[in-house]
């Protein structure tokens, strides 16, 4: 008991965290992000939509640990998906040979070029897009963006999402004038409702 007579309350928090992002329906979660696979062949322009429709955006990596997140998503199918060519959110379709990541119009800060099948920088023709190629060990090929191939989405993940349950009240006693007075204080128990990650 205090000296002013307040009990003290210990309101119960339960918080079942699990520690950074969701991932939203049928994306995986690799490393910090959120994957997800398709095996439909598409040129590069309706990948781009799908998988804004699919609730994410054509995979863009901006460094060697999402490179990396990426490749062990595709690990997984390896083998299952055909061509095994997944298209990335670059082009140079607005200045040939200036390589912009669609997603902010910015220039690669990150590459992964596959050194002997077209770099995008030797005159090779109309190669306007890239692709990440499973037979290539992962690396990057430029290609013409009317090719059709398969893709992979990317997500950054949600924020985990709680509820509020009522654990019923408990009462809280006060020093008033000399004597205890008390009211009820209503305890809650929060709970982690967020969707599954989906291990795959
Ligand atoms: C490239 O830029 C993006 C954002 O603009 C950043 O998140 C990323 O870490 C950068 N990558 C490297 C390798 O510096
Ligand atoms: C996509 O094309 C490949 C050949 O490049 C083919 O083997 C595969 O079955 C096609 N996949 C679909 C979903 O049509």
């Amino acid at each position: 008991m205090t000296k002013d007579g307040t009990l003290s309350l210990v309101l119960i928090w339960i918080l079942i965290a699990k520690g950074g992002a969701v991932c939203p329906d049928g994306f995986c979660r690799h490393s910090d992000g959120c994957y997800r696979t398709v095996a439909l062949n598409v040129t590069w322009i309706d990948a781009r939509s799908y998988c804004e429709v699919l609730g994410g955006a054509l995979l863009s990596p901006v460094s060697q640990s999402m490179a990396t997140a990426a490749e062990g998503a595709l690990r997984r199918m390896k083998g299952t998906i055909f061509p095994g060519k997944f298209w990335l959110d670059f082009t140079d379709l607005l200045n040939p040979k200036d390589w912009k990541r669609m997603n902010d119009k910015k220039a690669l800060n990150f590459t992964n070029w596959e050194s002997t099948s077209g770099t995008g920088t030797s005159d090779d023709g109309a190669r306007n897009c890239v692709y990440i190629s499973e037979s290539l060990a992962y690396k990057w090929v430029a290609v013409s963006c009317e090719e059709k191939m398969n893709f992979l989405c990317y997500h950054a993940g949600l924020p985990p999402t709680t509820e509020r349950y009522p654990l019923g009240s408990t009462r809280v006693y006060k020093n008033k004038h000399g004597y205890y007075d008390w009211y009820y204080e209503q305890m809650y128990e929060y709970k982690d409702v967020s969707p599954r990650d989906v291990d795959c």
